[in-house]
Parts: C-alpha cells; sequence; structure tokens
C-alpha cells in the first residue's frame, strides 16, 4: 500500500485528476449545505433596517471612502474585543448592501462607534479632525457641513435595497421622505409613525443646525447608530456561535 503512491507520483496527469478529483469532494462537502440552508446568518433581536436618514448617511460614508481607512467589523480575539467591544455579528451587517466590512485600518474599526461621541464631536471631527485629534492623519470633511442632503430619490433608495433583500415595507417606501425629515426633528407631528416603523431610532438635529437637513445631519445619524442595535446586556449566543 504505502509504495503504491509511486503510480501517483511518477504520472503528472493521473496525480493531477487524482488531486481534483479530492478537491472536488472537499469542495461539495462545503458548499452544497449552502444551497439548502434558507440563511446562514442567525436571526438577532434589535437588527433593524437603516432609516432613511440613516440609509442616506450611508451613501456618503460610500461616496466618501471612509471605507479605505475605517474597517467596520470587530473579529473575536481578545485585543480587538478589549479595544472596540463584543465582536461583530454577522446579523448586524445583514442589511448592509454592500457591506462595510473593510480590509484596511488606518484609522480605529467603527463598527461600534455609534453613542462613543456626541454629535458636536463627530461633527467638529468630520469638519477639522486635527482640532480634536492633535495627531490625526483623517482628512477634514467640512463641506458636508455645508451641503444640503439630496433626497428627493430617498423612496428609490430604500426600493433599491429591498430589491437586494432589505425587508422595507411598501409603507416605508411610500413615508421614505417623510421619515427622513421626522428624524431631524423630535417636533414633528410624524414622530410617532416614525418612531413605530423604526424602533428605537434617534430623533434629533444631529449637526446643530435645524433650519437646514444637510449631509452632516445624515452622516453623523448613521455614524451613531452603528453597532448600538443589538442590545449586548441581554444577547445570548447560540451554543455553536460560541
Ligand atoms: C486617510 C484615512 C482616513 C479616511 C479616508 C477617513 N478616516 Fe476617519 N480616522 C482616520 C484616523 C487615522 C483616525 C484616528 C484619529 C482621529 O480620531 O482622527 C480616524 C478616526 C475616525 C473616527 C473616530 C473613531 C474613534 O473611535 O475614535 C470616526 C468616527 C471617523 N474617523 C469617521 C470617518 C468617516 C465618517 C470618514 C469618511 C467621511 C473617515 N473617517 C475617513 C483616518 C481616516
Amino acid at each position: 500500500m504505502l509504495n503504491r503512491h509511486e503510480i501517483l507520483e511518477k504520472h503528472g496527469l493521473l496525480l493531477t485528476v487524482a488531486i481534483l478529483l479530492v478537491v472536488a469532494v472537499g469542495g461539495v462537502v462545503e458548499i452544497a449545505p449552502l444551497f439548502y440552508l434558507k440563511s446562514t446568518i442567525e436571526k438577532v433581536d434589535g437588527v433593524r433596517p437603516y432609516t432613511p436618514l440613516e440609509l442616506a448617511g450611508r451613501d456618503i460614508y460610500v461616496r466618501e471612502g471612509c471605507y479605505v481607512c475605517h474597517s467596520q467589523q470587530i473579529r473575536p480575539l481578545r485585543d480587538e474585543v478589549e479595544r472596540y467591544g463584543h465582536y461583530s455579528l454577522a446579523a448586524e451587517s445583514m442589511y448592509d448592501h454592500p457591506f462595510q466590512w473593510g480590509s484596511k485600518r488606518s484609522g480605529p474599526d467603527l463598527a461600534r462607534v455609534g453613542g462613543k461621541y456626541s454629535d458636536a464631536w463627530q461633527r467638529q471631527h468630520l469638519i477639522d479632525p486635527r482640532s480634536v485629534v492633535p495627531e490625526s492623519i483623517m482628512p477634514p470633511y467640512d463641506a458636508l457641513d455645508r451641503t444640503p442632503l439630496s433626497y428627493a430619490d430617498i423612496a428609490k433608495r430604500l426600493k433599491a435595497n429591498r430589491a437586494v433583500g432589505v425587508p422595507y415595507t411598501d409603507e416605508d417606501i411610500e413615508f421614505a421622505k417623510k421619515d427622513l425629515e421626522a428624524q431631524v426633528n423630535p417636533f414633528s407631528d410624524d414622530y410617532d409613525a416614525f418612531m413605530k416603523r423604526y424602533p428605537k431610532a434617534n430623533v434629533r438635529d444631529f449637526d446643530g443646525n435645524p433650519s437646514e437637513i444637510t449631509e452632516m445631519d445624515a452622516l453623523i445619524a448613521y455614524l451613531q447608530v452603528l453597532g448600538t442595535m443589538v442590545d449586548f446586556k441581554t444577547y445570548e449566543p447560540k451554543e455553536n456561535d460560541r
């Protein structure tokens, strides 16, 4: 038996075929289950689709290329968990199209930056990073503060997300524009309807200028929700997740 492998080793073509066979078996074992499992993502309480304003902020995050320097995925390694908090769950980015895990960290991971700083800090940091972190190498994004948010097409953006699997309802899409405006105005008549659609959403003027909805409002609304949807005081991983 032991010297029979000589046959394989001395015949290149035979060896190639044998390798292909072995790899094919391994591939089938790994890939086949993905076709009949309905989902590989464990559902987790609290994770909801982005509000229209957060979604608009996410689009700005992508447009400005923040992912070039920032990841949004805390790996289950001790140093990362101690620095950033609970490791990222797959469910936390299930409504992200495309996902923002990133592959480079010139700056810190942002997966749990929501609630870490005040809105005023976020605004100041985006306008002039070195005014709050003197050694920062992050570029300034002061234009966001002066640019009115363009959201005439927000319903279409929700629709596009629904097309790739985000469970926005017809109502969410119909009221997208109203919901976007309601999120920056705690006194609006649409407050209750908005909160019903997006439980626990942050409602306030994010950029300190209530007279206008700017790109800064949207980006800060997005940053402030990152990593805050799951309540890790009550979250229990399933046995096979540990
Ligand atoms: C050239 C790389 C680079 C780009 C591009 C960049 N950042 Fe940063 N960012 C950094 C670095 C470095 C830091 C750490 C120093 C600091 O706080 O400024 C940082 C810090 C941050 C922090 C604070 C994180 C924390 O936990 O303290 C936030 C929030 C942030 N960036 C958001 C953004 C957003 C939003 C964008 C896109 C509009 C962006 N960054 C683009 C490099 C970058």
